[in-house]
């Protein structure tokens, strides 16, 4: 049996992309976008007629037809999982709670008006303080949220104490600060602090009986996906999904809710201020947060721009 075959009795496996044949091979149960993924597909010739059918939707305007282009590659996602699709709300909405609510409320809506129903859809929303407040008014109105660009402890607390239905601590960014603040080429799976964020994030929710799932995102290398197998989900890239199938083996459940249950765990309150405070105090989490807003901003500019100038191409065909 392949390591991909053997996971999947142990984890819900997601695929971690934009590209729709890569989702239609590997039949994953749910598949996860995010807008660097979405910019390399919205390039991609493949799938030139949803960014026109986006462009066709929203009447003259950029930041509309991104909304819609988000949407209808979900859409088209959806054919082919019998799950969920992730779409994330724009990055620079990070600090504003009130108006991630409204873009997540707008992309549920435009999933509906596509045919969709909204328990198809987790809306993606960064976990800052505002990000996790928007998901728990979210989550009470029934939009389900997955919170992402989560590092540290403090943010995966502060998003079960919201009761949100999944967040996705980022093993492989984990991993790269550790490498370049170490200088090293690599981290043995036994010390990768990118794999034992989720191992304790895992732990701590199933200790205290937590509803909110966790979703293993970001991978570097296949040792971190079977490090953490038995874990909610793991959403994983087409080409880690590729290197699974190929290797022949029986992967071992790492996580599991005995083991979880079997630990002494403390439960933590955390109030707006002791969240800051926590968050802060770790070096590698603050800096992955701040830059992995800064990149899921700079991408969505960058996919605006990419509408814009297929806008142009409408407008005046060569
Ligand atoms: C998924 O939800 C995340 O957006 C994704 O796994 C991030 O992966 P990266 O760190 O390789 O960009």
């Amino acid at each position: 049996m392949s390591q991909l075959d053997s996971l999947r009795k142990h984890s819900l496996v997601v695929a971690d992309t934009g590209d729709i044949d890569a989702v239609a091979r590997w039949k994953p149960q749910d598949a996860t976008t995010n807008p660097s993924l979405l910019l390399a597909a919205a390039a991609d010739a493949r799938w030139r007629p949803l960014v026109d059918e986006s462009i066709k939707k929203s009447h003259g305007d950029a930041a509309a037809a991104t909304d819609w282009l988000f949407v209808l590659f979900g859409r088209e996602i959806l054919k082919h999982v019998a799950g969920r699709v992730s779409t994330e709300v724009d990055a620079r909405l990070s600090f504003d709670g009130e108006r991630s609510i409204e873009k997540a409320r707008r992309l549920i809506g435009l999933y509906e008006k596509a045919g969709v129903a909204r328990d198809r859809v987790l809306i993606k929303l960064a976990s800052t303080w505002e990000g996790i407040q928007a998901a728990e008014k979210l989550e009470r109105e029934g939009i389900r949220c997955n919170m992402t660009l989560l590092f540290s402890f403090a943010q995966a607390v502060a998003c079960a104490g919201a009761g949100v239905t999944l967040v996705s601590p980022f093993v492989g960014r984990i991993y790269d600060w550790h490498r370049q603040a170490r200088k090293v080429e690599d981290i043995p799976i036994e010390e990768d602090p990118g794999v034992a964020s989720v191992v304790r994030i895992y732990n701590y929710y199933k200790k205290h009986g937590y509803a909110t799932q966790v979703m293993g995102a970001s991978f570097r290398k296949t040792g971190q996906i079977l490090a953490l197998a038995g874990c909610d989900l793991l959403t994983i890239a087409p080409d880690l999904l590729e290197k699974l199938s190929k290797a022949e083996g029986s992967v071992v459940p790492q996580l599991t809710v005995e083991k979880a249950k079997a630990q002494s765990i403390q439960k933590i309150d955390l109030d707006e201020k002791s969240f800051r405070w926590m968050h802060n105090e770790d070096a590698m989490a603050t800096d992955k947060l701040a830059e992995g807003i800064r990149r899921f901003d700079a991408d969505a500019r960058k996919l605006e721009k990419l509408i814009s100038s297929f806008f142009l191409e409408e407008t005046y065909p060569k």
